[in-house]
């Protein structure tokens, strides 16, 4: 999705907007601009279609002086992508420039109303309204640009964080949110960085804050953070420190970021477990369990509500909780969830799974179980985010930012809270012996181990990988916990190399799935020796007796399905609840080797975005 970068301070802007952009490349983005007030008090606005370089290579000849200055990438949902709708956009007169981040909903009426006034537009964005708005509004009123904005944004429907340059003022960014994140950092000797998340701003400080839905925030040069209400009430931001280091935001000698972020899953999984698991690796505490344990023990129903991977992580999380703590759970996609009237009641617990934590519709659904009267819980990873700052308690994942738009630590990281939620609750409710219990904790601290042996599977995957780059279609099949597994692999592998795959339960396939099979249909199982194991071997029988290719996912040392399979990849053995831990590392590394055959942008792939904040 689109990304904010801003920067006020004695140093040159341009340089520290082209690299900000750059650690926002990942959210997925098709054009690119940057606002500076330059030396000579010009207001100048640069554009282009494509990536940030091609933007530099625009930039090359035009003055990019300036101490002041605002940065964008697009990621297109009204107008096609192309340099006019690129962001900023100047302001009528050209005093003003803007970006914005966001959809405004009522857009049509608003630009209407100020075309009847004689204002052109020279974009099809529902952006330009804002800037155009603002201007109108400030120079009919004799407003200065944050007066101004307190009156446009009441008119204005919809998501947005923007940022405001004029040209009067050059040492001022105005910017302001409503559902869409902007992180302002406090740099050093008055200067100020702002963001959409952290990962512009990390290098030059640790010191941020996040601004809240409804904040309208004045950013200028040595002078401290003015941040006031929409309604005019002065806020008094708290100051959070981030931890994100360099070396997590740069690629470490891999070739792309998805394939960093694989190999680092066993060290993620490890921060993840580190201080939840005690040392003795018999006992979970989370605090979120101890906090809330009262309204958690008395749950009558669990509702997960969450998208895409997350919701695949989710599906995952039920069959823990149902299981270990004999608690309903419901999962539920949230652009569904918050659209559909639900039944929600005060004891009912709602978790909210998201990695960014921004996704709108994850959000909504939020705020909407808020409203209800239900306890809301986050599992996300991004620290700070709307979603744990809007829920009453949460887990974070602690696997670290994410930057490869698949999603692939995030996911281990959310079962791996999943799993020690269900645990700690099943404890607190008494549905777990306590031999079970410490023995599951056991195995959980063995999974980074056994997820670094199956990495060793990489190499091996990768040869593998050219023989299926001709496929147009695949089928991944799983059953019980590698069920989710499978629709994961599946959409790993649509997103990165554009196959078209579906995941299925292994057993649904003679319901439908299986006319498709035939000898060019790749197909993946996941047969690890679990309870359901017999089953599986059946299901690949009846893709065998159709002339299916199979690929395998086995256990180490399993013989009988070795036999029926074209292709295998073996697995460290486990507990059945904890084999999609291990499972989707394989099916990772397929998609992945099978995009770079294929020679596709893995970490940035087509169409897709790292942060959905639209809906
Ligand atoms: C897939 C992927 C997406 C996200 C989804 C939700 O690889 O990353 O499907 O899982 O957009 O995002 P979060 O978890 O940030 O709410």
């Amino acid at each position: 999705m689109c990304g904010i970068v801003g920067y006020v301070g004695r140093k040159r802007a341009y340089p520290i907007l082209i690299k900000g952009l750059k650690r926002l490349e990942y959210r997925g983005y098709d054009s690119a601009g940057v606002a500076m007030i330059g030396d000579d008090g010009g207001l100048n606005v640069y554009k282009s279609k494509g990536k940030v370089a091609d933007l530099e290579t625009h930039c090359e000849e035009k003055d990019t002086t300036g101490t002041t200055g605002i940065a964008h990438t697009r990621w297109a949902t009204h107008g096609e992508p192309n340099s006019a709708n690129a962001h900023p956009h100047y302001s009528a007169s050209g005093r003003l420039a803007l970006i914005h981040n966001g959809i405004i909903e009522n857009y049509v009426t608003l630009k209407e109303n100020l075309m009847k006034r004689d204002i052109a537009f020279r974009s099809d964005t529902d952006s330009e309204v804002l800037v155009q708005l603002i201007e109108y509004i400030m120079l009919s009123n004799q407003l200065d640009l944050f007066q101004a904005m307190q009156v446009a944004l009441h008119q204005v429907i919809g998501a947005y964080a923007i940022a405001v340059l004029d040209r009067e003022h050059p040492d001022t960014i105005v910017c302001a949110r409503q559902s869409s994140p902007l992180v302002v950092g406090l740099g050093a000797d008055g200067e100020y960085f702002l963001a959409s998340d952290a990962s512009p701003i990390a290098e030059y400080t640790d010191r941020v804050v996040y601004l809240n839905d409804g904040d309208i925030a004045v950013l200028q040069l040595g002078k401290r953070l003015n941040v006031v209400s929409l309604s005019g009430e002065r806020q008094h931001p708290k100051v959070r420190q981030i931890d994100v280091t360099l070396g997590q935001l740069e690629k470490g000698g891999y070739p792309f970021f998805m394939l960093k972020e694989i190999f680092e899953q066993p060290q993620c999984i490890r921060d993840c477990m580190r201080g939840r698991i005690n040392v003795e690796g018999d006992r979970i505490t989370l605090s979120a369990v101890i906090d809330y344990r009262e309204a958690l023990v008395a749950a009558r129903r669990i509702i997960i509500v969450a998208c895409g991977t997350s919701w695949h992580a989710a599906l995952i999380g039920k069959q823990l909780i149902e299981s270990l703590c004999r608690i309903p759970v419901e999962v539920e996609y949230a652009s569904e969830f918050r659209y559909r009237n639900p039944v929600i009641q005060p004891d009912d617990v709602v978790i909210a799974i998201s990695q960014s934590g921004e996704t709108a519709d994850t959000l909504a659904a939020v705020d909407l179980a808020r409203g209800a009267g239900a306890l809301v819980m986050g599992v996300c990873n991004a620290i700070g985010a709307s979603i744990p700052r809007l829920t009453q308690t949460g887990v974070y994942i602690h696997v670290g930012p994410e930057i490869g738009v698949a999603s692939t630590k995030a996911f281990t990281g959310q079962v791996a809270v999943l799993a020690m939620l269900a645990l700690c609750i099943a404890k607190e409710r008494q549905t777990i012996s306590d031999e079970l219990y410490k023995s599951m904790v056991r195995e959980l601290t063995l999974i980074p181990e056994k997820m670094e042996r199956t990495l060793q599977a990489s190499e091996h995957i990768e040869k593998m990988a050219s023989i299926f780059t001709y496929a147009r279609n695949c089928l991944y099949l799983g059953r019980g916990y590698n069920y989710p597994v499978a629709l994961e692999g599946a959409l790993k592998l649509k997103e990165i190399s554009y196959i078209h795959a579906e995941g299925y339960p292994a057993a649904e396939m003679k319901h439908g799935p299986i006319a498709l099979i035939d000898s060019e249909m790749p197909v993946f199982v996941i047969a690890t020796r679990d309870k359901l194991y017999e089953k599986v071997v059946s299901n690949v029988q009846e893709v065998r007796a159709r002339g299916g290719r199979v690929t395998a996912l086995i256990t180490e040392g399993d013989e009988q399905i070795r036999h029926l399979a074209d292709h295998v990849i073996e697995l460290p053995d486990t507990i059945d609840c904890f084999q999609p831990l291990i499972a989707s590392i394989p099916l990772q590394l397929l998609a992945y080797h099978i995009a770079v055959c294929k020679g596709k942008d893995v970490d940035r792939p087509r169409n897709l975005a790292k942060s959905v904040t639209v809906e």
